[in-house]
């Protein structure tokens, strides 16, 4: 059995004996060990507990070991909602934007979604996989070890398998547990822009029976928004998913509240995602479900939208996730480091709030809260190791300074 024993942490951070999933006030509790260390076996969280327990508690020092005197450890990120397979950067649509070109006017220069799809559909599978490969090698070096990953830039039978038989290929071959969505109800493709239950009829007919045969998604997914699709659109897309053994976890009220939350509720959602525009009401019928509010925050920051109502939300008892929302069009960075920060900036979310969202209650949305997201004993040895720093707290204070020193990813340093 191969031994690891991680000693003199200067902080061990969101240590918990079980698991459960924060809302309201818990949010804000952050368990914490002082002057740790960790006991890893074959990648795996092993023991834990305070230095000076050490000697009782681990009678025979394994023969490895590091002294991270100064250094903080935390359980790495969960980045439970992003679109990292996609075949080309969108910079030329950021720039028109800074020009004063309006989302209509740069649709009619064919940007957005169809724009990502056009392309997509000319990349071969190798092409996407290689770079999604290396953007997913890039998160991990900024401390995410896990991610969800959506399909939706295809937009035909073809396109959205292949899409998802690359994340099945990035399944296999990346280090961290990987979650596989089907959105091909991103949005309506050009050729069925005039027949709508035509494009919902090829979803349901020919996309999912295959996805499902060749188990290629775990959840479905629908973006639920005034011109896009209605949220009786999307009972019918995602009920017929349910019915392939997917469940939902949703695009809901980024731009507009059109009855995507209470379907969504209705529907039984692992997670609502966006919610940069919340009702009352909306907030309300979150607050007594099951489902998980997931924020986006540097989504609306892109688009220079207002920001999630954190607070609101936290205070009313909804269960919430953070996540980056990778994509070419609305958020091109899967830095959950900068996440956290915004969300404490921008939507005045606490430091230990923002650091929940991010680790525990994010590996809930993604159902990786058994072997991921705290310091427990069985879950996966992925953890983050900062620099020297004074408080968990300057990890957002310091934002877009690099405050990771390593990454660790089934208990080897990445
Ligand atoms: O989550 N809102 C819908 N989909 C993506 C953006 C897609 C794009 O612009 O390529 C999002 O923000
Ligand atoms: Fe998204």
């Amino acid at each position: 059995m191969a031994s690891l024993l991680i000693k003199n942490i200067k902080q061990l951070v969101n240590v918990r004996v079980q698991n459960e999933l924060l809302r309201g006030a818990a949010l804000a509790e952050m368990p914490v060990i002082e002057d740790a260390y960790v006991l890893i076996e074959d990648g795996i969280i092993a023991d834990y507990g305070a230095m000076y327990e050490l000697e009782l508690k681990v009678p025979h020092l394994p023969k490895d070991n590091i002294d991270v005197h100064g250094q903080f450890v935390l359980p790495t990120w969960c980045d439970s909602h992003t679109h990292i397979v996609f075949a080309k950067t969108r910079e030329e649509e950021f720039i028109y934007k800074l020009q004063g070109l309006s989302y209509a006017e740069i649709a009619a220069k064919g940007g957005g979604i169809l724009n990502s799809a056009n392309k997509l559909n000319q990349a071969t599978e190798d092409e996407l996989f290689n770079s999604a490969y290396k953007r997913i090698q890039d998160t991990i070096k900024l401390g995410t070890g896990a991610m969800e990953i959506k399909s939706g830039y295809g937009l035909t039978v073809e396109g959205e398998l292949k899409m998802l038989r690359v994340i099945k290929r990035l399944k296999e071959k990346c280090s961290i547990p990987i979650k596989a969505t089907f959105l091909g109800a991103h949005t309506y493709p050009i050729a069925f822009k005039e027949n709508h239950q035509g494009y919902i009829d090829s979803i349901i007919n020919e996309m999912l029976p295959v996805i499902a045969n060749e188990k290629l998604a775990d959840y479905i997914d629908c973006f639920c928004e005034t011109g896009f699709f209605s949220a009786a659109e999307m009972e019918t897309i995602v009920n017929a998913g349910i019915g392939f053994g997917l469940k939902p976890k949703l695009h809901i009220n980024q731009l507009n509240s059109i009855g995507g939350i209470e379907s969504a509720i209705k529907l039984n959602a692992l997670s609502v995602d966006h919610l940069e525009t919340m009702t009352d009401a909306d907030v309300k019928l979150l607050s007594n479900s099951n489902t998980i509010g997931t924020l986006l925050p540097t989504a609306a920051f892109f688009l220079r939208m207002p920001f999630q109502p954190a607070r609101q939300l936290i205070d009313s008892n909804c269960a919430i996730a953070l996540a980056t929302d990778f994509n070419p069009g609305s958020s091109p960075s899967g830095n959950m480091n900068f996440v956290i920060a915004l969300s404490c900036i921008q939507m005045k979310m606490l430091p230990e709030e923002a650091i929940n969202a991010a680790t525990i209650n994010a590996a809930y949305a993604m159902e990786l809260q058994n072997e991921l997201g705290s310091i427990t004993i069985g879950k996966k040895a992925n953890l983050i190791f900062t620099k020297p720093i004074p408080s968990l707290a300057y990890l957002p204070y310091s934002f877009g300074e690099n405050c990771i020193d390593k990454v660790m990813i089934n208990g080897e340093f990445f």
